[in-house]
């Protein structure tokens, strides 16, 4: 993997469509097959056999961990979990009705400022990684018990990084399946190649700023619903339709008033399903099976049907964002949380796309092709138009 020079510029392609950015080792997706790959394991195979914890190693090691490594991350995990003395504070005298994506923003940059380590090494910015991993999760618990005037809890000892979340969330432990899910679900959210979130986050890094900074860049571009943000959309989306007979009128619209995307659909790389929106399906089903929201999958599915026979030509089909939130609704999660869990599990993606640009650094500097006038004097005031309103 080497930074080597374009000898031609590549033109213009808005939104960098079809533009290869940098090389990388961690993910690898085929969008017309719809696969999904961390360092060459399928992400069904991850989500099926492996950990949030392992997957966490993986990537920023780039292999998996031995028996004792991955407890000796656990541990780190474990202990890195509760915050900093200095943070609590903030948390408190944060607005209630803050946005989730925004106080971890702000909580993020806190860390950086808490951070009096000047050494900018691997080992150091793995631990900063490891930190940030094991802390956004807390985080978020208490800022969510807070908001609605409850204690903030305590980190539980003795609890993985998914169970540990649940519980500080609700306070009482997550059964083995829930606890699986969320695991789940935050190997399904940790990396994705050149997603636009860690693509801000590495030309952040590219200036050799720090690695608070970078994740920071991440967070801020997931929150925008056209990326990590369309998880909660879906979910208000599929309660405004209500019923599975429903979607067809409701696609129909949509298109004729060419309001707006049907979130949870379409993928600048996959041009058919996106394999963790399968994934994610499987487990809505059941949890779903028998319960209210049962109505809600039915939507989706409905949903599925109706955009493939509508767009479906186009390469538009169901992404990772279309179940999820069935899930996070099945484990009591409010929908305002839904973006945050994406950025809790991000957060180790980000992290390992950093440590391994930073191998081969090269500052992201790209072109812009210039449209506008072409060079002239300067006009004094009194020789301008007075009054543009007209232009
Ligand atoms: C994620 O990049 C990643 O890897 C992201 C992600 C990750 O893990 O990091 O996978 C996570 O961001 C998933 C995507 C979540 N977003 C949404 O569900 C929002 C709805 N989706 C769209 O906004 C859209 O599909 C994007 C933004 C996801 C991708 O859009 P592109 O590649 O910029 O495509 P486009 O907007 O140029 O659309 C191309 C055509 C257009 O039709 P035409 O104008 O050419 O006729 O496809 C149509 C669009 O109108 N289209 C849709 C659509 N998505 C694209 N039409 C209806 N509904 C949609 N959802």
């Amino acid at each position: 993997m080497g930074a080597t020079k374009l000898a031609a510029n590549p033109g213009f392609s808005a939104g960098l469509e079809g533009v290869t950015a940098a090389r990388s080792g961690l993910c690898s997706i085929d969008g017309q097959q719809g696969r999904l790959y961390y360092l060459g394991y399928s992400i069904e195979e991850l989500a099926q056999y492996s950990s949030f914890e392992e997957v966490c190693f993986l990537l920023w090691r780039r292999r998996f961990p031995t028996a004792s490594e991955l407890k000796a991350l656990k541990k780190r995990f474990v202990e890195c979990r509760a915050l900093p003395e200095e943070i609590a504070p903030h948390i408190e005298r944060l607005p209630k009705d803050a946005a989730p994506m925004g106080v971890l923003r702000t909580l993020a940059s806190l860390l950086c400022n808490l951070d009096k380590n000047q050494d900018n090494g691997v080992a150091a910015n793995e631990e900063r990684a490891v930190r940030m991993t094991a802390q956004f999760p807390t985080m978020m618990a208490a800022f969510h018990r807070l908001r609605r005037g409850q204690k903030a809890v305590a980190p539980h000892p003795s609890l993985d990084h998914a169970a540990n979340f649940l519980y500080m969330l609700s306070g009482s432990q997550p059964t083995k399946d829930e606890a699986r899910l969320m695991d789940v679900a935050l190997i399904l959210h940790a990396d994705h190649e050149m997603n636009a979130s860690t693509f801000s986050s590495l030309v952040t890094a590219s200036t050799l700023s720090d690695l608070y900074s970078a994740v920071v860049s991440g967070i801020g571009t997931l929150k925008g619903p056209l990326h990590g943000g369309a998880n909660e959309e879906v979910l208000k989306m599929i309660d405004a339709i209500g019923d599975a007979s429903k979607v067809e009128a409701y696609v129909r619209e949509s298109f004729r008033a060419k309001k707006y995307r049907i979130m949870g659909f379409g993928h600048r790389i996959y041009k058919t399903v996106d394999p963790r929106a399968r994934v994610f399906k499987e487990y809505a089903r059941n949890v779903v099976a028998g319960t209210d929201s049962e109505r809600l999958f039915n939507i989706n599915v409905r949903l599925e049907e109706v955009m493939q026979a509508q767009v479906g030509s186009k390469g538009i089909y169901a992404n990772v964002d279309l179940y999820s939130g069935l899930v996070y609704q099945a484990l009591g999660i409010p929908p305002d949380l839904f973006t945050p869990i994406f950025a809790i599990a991000r957060v180790a993606g980000w992290t390992a796309h950093v440590l391994e640009y930073w191998q081969e650094n090269r500052l992201f500097r790209p072109n812009a092709e210039y449209v506008g006038p072409e060079p002239r004097s300067y006009e004094p005031v009194e020789k301008r138009r007075q009054d543009y309103s007209k232009a």
